[in-house]
């Protein structure tokens, strides 16, 4: 029995994509436990294909697994239907695929509410994706969220839209002038979508537990990061779930204590998304090169990702928050052709070092990185297929970031494929 919890550990984005993908065939089960359709996973496979999904666990590229949309997902039903399709036109088998009753589906009144309050909040705004995860789990928390078993009784959900719509309504109308939904029209637009993922709807916390007991092995992946976590990021320029380990169990209906390993995903540099403290970023023409060189542009949004150095500080903060026994070092040939590469292994903050995450959030916002440099190296790594094929600087470099982020980096991303991965421990 093996349940493996996948988690970013900086801001999203690390390629946990990849990750999910190296895993695949030695898993029986992939489960997303938070977020939705703000998260944007990237797969390339060995025939050079490339997969983005948003909502649907990565595993679903690998015949033969098991995929679930856990009770912690907020799923919107449109942009699910949209994905299956697109799968399978592509002809990706999907039929493994189930849904949680219990999670929550996104309404187009999210995605509403998520767009003018954004644009209410000026320049204050979070940067969200702008697809209703905010106001999804808001309503999930005030307990008036709608969930995927609702849609297989019409007449509750109809009540609950409606109930739910009283109450968005004035909102959109009263405070943001704008056009009220009506709710017949959402009643009937997302009941006519649910006849498309009607039959995927499951027990799967019971599954998950049954399939734990037979000794299989589960795949929990996070989207976001620990970063973006709402409870242990820079809040409040957070996502409004927990990506953090501890949300694995919540958001999947699994013990805390069938959890055998935390895998965080970890790249190379840093990037972030959206608003927010953001201490190694770089302002300047290697801010530039990370970007261009690392394809740093959102799978979701295609919005333009901040770019940095390697912060050591979050990544020992994300080993302890998730308790990381194993990482996953994502896109180091991405620094291949540095003179020098820096680590940012400490901060400033109002002239005093500091060695863990500031407490404040003024703190973090006026974290100043404190770097030491290591040698570069020039060589193209990407065919490198052992950790002694390596440049030694590389080797290094990679040494350090294991010593200063206090967890095993068990494998390590040389390029986008599949078959680009340096495997120095075996995850499974
Ligand atoms: P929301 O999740 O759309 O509410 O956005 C909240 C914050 O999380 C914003 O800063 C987004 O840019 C960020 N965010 C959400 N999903 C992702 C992701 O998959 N990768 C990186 N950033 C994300």
């Amino acid at each position: 029995m093996a349940a493996i919890v996948l988690i970013g550990a900086q801001w999203g984005d690390e390629g946990k994509g990849k990750a999910t993908d190296l895993l695949g065939e030695k898993l029986q089960w992939v489960v997303r436990y938070q977020g939705g359709n703000n998260a944007g996973h990237t797969v390339v496979l060995p025939n050079g294909e490339t997969f983005a999904l948003h909502l649907i666990p990565s595993g679903i590229l690998t015949p033969g697994v098991n995929n679930v949309i856990g009770n912690g997902v907020v799923v919107d039903p449109g942009v699910l239907l949209t994905e299956l399709s697109g799968l399978e036109d592509r002809d990706v088998d999907t039929t493994g695929l189930m849904i949680s009753a219990d999670a929550h589906l996104l309404m187009p009144y999210h995605v509403a509410i998520d767009k003018v309050t954004e644009r209410f909040l000026g320049n204050k705004k979070i940067g969200t994706t702008g697809r209703g995860i905010g106001p999804c789990y808001q309503d999930k928390i005030a307990r008036v969220g709608v969930r995927a078993a609702d849609v297989l009784d019409e007449k509750i959900f109809a009540q609950k839209v409606e109930a739910a719509l009283e109450l968005k309504n004035q909102i959109l109308v009263k405070i943001y002038n704008r056009r009220a939904l009506e709710p017949a029209q959402v009643v009937d637009e997302v009941l006519t979508q649910a006849e498309g993922f009607k039959h995927r709807i499951a027990n799967t916390q019971l599954l998950l537990n049954e399939a734990l007991e037979r000794g299989e092995t589960v795949l929990l992946e996070g989207s976001q990061g620990t970063l973006l976590d709402v409870d242990h990021g820079t809040y409040p320029y957070v996502t409004s779930s927990n990506p953090t380990a501890g949300g694995a169990a919540v958001g999947s209906g699994i013990g805390p204590n069938k959890i055998t390993t935390v895998l965080g995903i970890l790249k190379a540099y840093t990037t972030r998304v959206g608003s927010g403290p953001f201490p190694t970023e770089l302002f300047d023409e290697w801010g530039e090169y990370l970007a261009k060189t690392g394809g740093e542009v959102g799978v979701t949004t295609g919005r333009a990702r901040r770019c940095g150095w390697f912060d050591a500080v979050i990544a020992r903060y994300a080993t302890r928050i998730n308790g990381i026994t194993d990482y996953f070092l994502t896109k180091l040939d991405v620094l291949s052709s540095l003179d020098r590469v820096p680590i940012c292994v400490a901060y400033e903050v109002d002239g005093e070092r500091v060695d863990e995450m500031p407490m404040t959030q003024t703190g973090f916002h006026h974290a100043k990185p404190v770097y030491e440099y290591m040698p570069g190296w020039w060589e193209d790594i990407s065919q490198c297929k052992t950790f002694d094929d390596l440049p030694k600087t590389a080797q290094d470099y990679v040494l350090r970031l294991e010593e200063l982020s206090g967890a095993h980096i068990s494998c390590i991303g040389v390029g986008p494929g599949r078959d680009q991965t340096i495997v120095r421990r075996a995850i499974i």
